[in-house]
């Protein structure tokens, strides 16, 4: 099987498991793990913040996040697709009280008019205080978007004028980074408070990081345990971070590469892609998943009139332009 379906279906490679089995530990809740105070320092320095904290997933890490920007009973603003709000099942509401509305725009651009339009400031006991705005980039649900960072530093302006933190779902950064040559530490710069990924296109098993000062991350460390992801010997899996970290960011080009020969396969303008996520829109999405699955190519739908498809370190060239030739016929 061509597994298309995420980025996150990569199994560790030899070289990965190599470092996983001669990590140095101790115990994380201690704050005693070698290995994990390593990768918290490097991921903190490479994207411009004081501090960083591991933890078991992205949506831990945004929820910690944004937990650190905000108070029960607040809102953040975000863009209607963003992943705090589709895929967490509800954490941000269900566990630490924050409530939301939503921009919509279908490439999960910024919509600075929308966002001054909705942002509302501390109104007592009339109105849901606006405290932060957050922003997926790239954007998974938009296919992989890039918010430029002129942009960003735009709605960086604006949060300063309002008052209002600026969180980065950067999940997929790397990708960002690598796509546009946007150096790290300048998207770093526009956020008060960042999650982002080790276990998307970088190919690690497991593992995220939330960022930001020193004191956010210390009252995170105590959320982080509260909602159970207190861990102990886990350098066994930051050195899997460092090692996707040294070996899998720069190849994430041909990553970008194969989703836009698959999008031009599925007839979408390849200029679209802009990293390793193609949605496209087709008639009937199911009946084109199991038309692939069918074929040993297995891609996602996100909808009833959309198919996902996510490139990564699993597939190389050779997979890809079979995957492009079967769907190719099925979407002919
Ligand atoms: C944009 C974005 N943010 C956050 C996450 C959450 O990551 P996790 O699955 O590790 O909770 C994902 C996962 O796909 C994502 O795409």
């Amino acid at each position: 099987m061509i597994d298309l379906r995420s980025d996150t279906v990569t199994r560790p490679t030899e070289g990965m498991r190599r470092a996983m089995a001669e990590a140095e530990v101790g115990d994380d809740v201690y704050g005693e793990d070698p290995t994990v105070a390593r990768l918290q320092e490097r991921v903190a320095g490479l994207l411009g913040f004081e501090a960083a904290i591991f933890t078991p997933t992205g949506s831990m890490a945004n929820v910690i996040a944004l937990a650190a920007l905000t108070g029960h009973g607040q809102e953040v603003l975000c863009e209607s697709r963003a992943h705090i709000l589709r895929a967490e099942l509800g954490a941000h509401g269900a566990l630490t009280g924050l409530t939301s509305r939503t921009w919509s725009n279908t490439r999960g651009q910024v919509d600075l008019d929308a966002i001054r339009a909705m942002h509302a400031p501390d109104m007592g006991p009339f109105f849901v205080r606006t405290t932060a705005i957050s922003v997926e980039n790239t954007h998974n649900f938009a296919g992989g978007t890039i918010i430029p960072i002129e942009d960003l530093r735009r709605l960086r302006e604006y949060a300063d004028e309002a008052a209002c933190a600026v969180h980065i779902d950067g999940a997929r950064i790397w990708n960002a980074h690598v796509a546009t040559g946007t150096p790290l530490a300048a998207y770093g710069e526009i956020a008060d408070t960042m999650a982002v990924c080790l276990s998307k296109g970088l190919g690690a098993p497991i593992g995220s990081l939330m960022l930001g000062t020193t004191e956010q991350v210390a009252e995170a460390r105590v959320l982080r345990k509260r909602l159970g992801g207190g861990m102990r010997q886990v350098g066994v899996l930051a050195a899997a971070g460092l090692h996707a970290l040294d070996h899998h960011v720069e190849r994430m080009t041909e990553d970008h590469e194969h989703a836009r020969l698959l999008a031009e396969a599925c007839g979408s303008d390849p200029a679209l892609t802009e990293t390793n996520i193609v949605v496209v829109d087709v008639p009937d999405a199911p009946a084109v998943v199991a038309a692939a699955q069918d074929q040993g190519i297995l891609v996602g739908a996100v909808g009833p009139t959309k198919v996902r498809m996510l490139t990564h370190l699993d597939v190389d060239r050779s997979d890809v332009e079979q995957a492009a030739k079967v769907l190719a016929e099925i979407l002919a």
